[in-house]
């Protein structure tokens, strides 16, 4: 149990000042009563109603989200909605897993397990990202070959060797496990190409199974294990 004015601070990411001034305006509901004690205590059990809004507050250790082009990944933009304002999470208790272009569909994952977090993004863990991307040029035969070996983007470091899965001429999967700055863009780019549409269908052996464009659901606990165990 906690007060309600702290959880629903956490909960929408308010102060808490701000939350006890919409208590005393009467737009909160605790089962069903407009509620005026600040302290009043309160469990995910509760049904709490923030104007017309449910408001959740069992938070999960790893949801995966599937990110509909137009949405940034941080936590402001002056215009395109966020990750955390889009699938109404609070960004003081959900890290983001890496990030996508606000042009780059798929899937991502939100944790509130720091460490976990840390170990996704290690490269040292190569964990697999699958990208499928629509290419401006049919993919030739020396460029699969360049991703295949390693392609220089200008960085201190070439890339680590990627593998591509060619679906047709101008549609491949990449899947590499470092998580460089606009990598799959710049990687085909230095393969003389273009990415003209790019989204991410898998994360390790996480899919998005299901979820469908703009939603999202709670990893379960053996998709969380197999995260954890790499
Ligand atoms: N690589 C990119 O270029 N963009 C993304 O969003 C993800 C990987």
């Amino acid at each position: 149990m906690q007060r309600l004015d702290k959880a629903l601070a956490d909960a929408l990411n308010w102060t808490r000042s701000d939350i006890r001034n919409a208590i005393k305006q009467k737009r909160v509901s605790v089962n069903h009563h407009i509620v005026s004690d600040f302290g009043v205590k309160v469990s995910q059990h509760d049904h709490i109603m923030f104007d017309d809004e449910q408001v959740n507050l069992v938070h999960h250790e790893v949801i995966m989200v599937h990110k509909p082009i137009g949405v940034v990944c941080s936590s402001v933009d002056p215009k395109y909605p966020t990750v955390f304002e889009y699938f109404k999470l609070s960004p003081k208790l959900y890290h983001m897993v890496g990030r996508l272009d606000q042009d780059t569909s798929g899937l991502l994952l939100l944790t509130t397990n720091g460490q976990l977090t840390h170990q996704l993004m290690n490269p040292a863990k190569k964990v697999e990202k699958h990208y499928q991307v629509v290419l401006r040029e049919p993919i030739s035969h020396k460029a699969i070959q360049q991703l295949e070996s390693g392609v220089d983007i200008g960085d201190e470091k070439a890339c680590e060797p990627a593998k591509v899965v060619v679906m047709d001429a101008t549609t491949i999967v990449l899947i590499i496990h470092e998580g460089r700055y606009h990598q799959v863009k710049r990687m085909l780019q230095a393969v003389k190409n273009e990415v003209l549409e790019l989204h991410r269908s898998q994360i390790g052996s996480l899919t998005l199974d299901g979820v469908e464009v703009g939603s999202w659901r709670e990893c379960t606990k053996e998709e969380i294990m197999s995260l954890k165990q790499g």
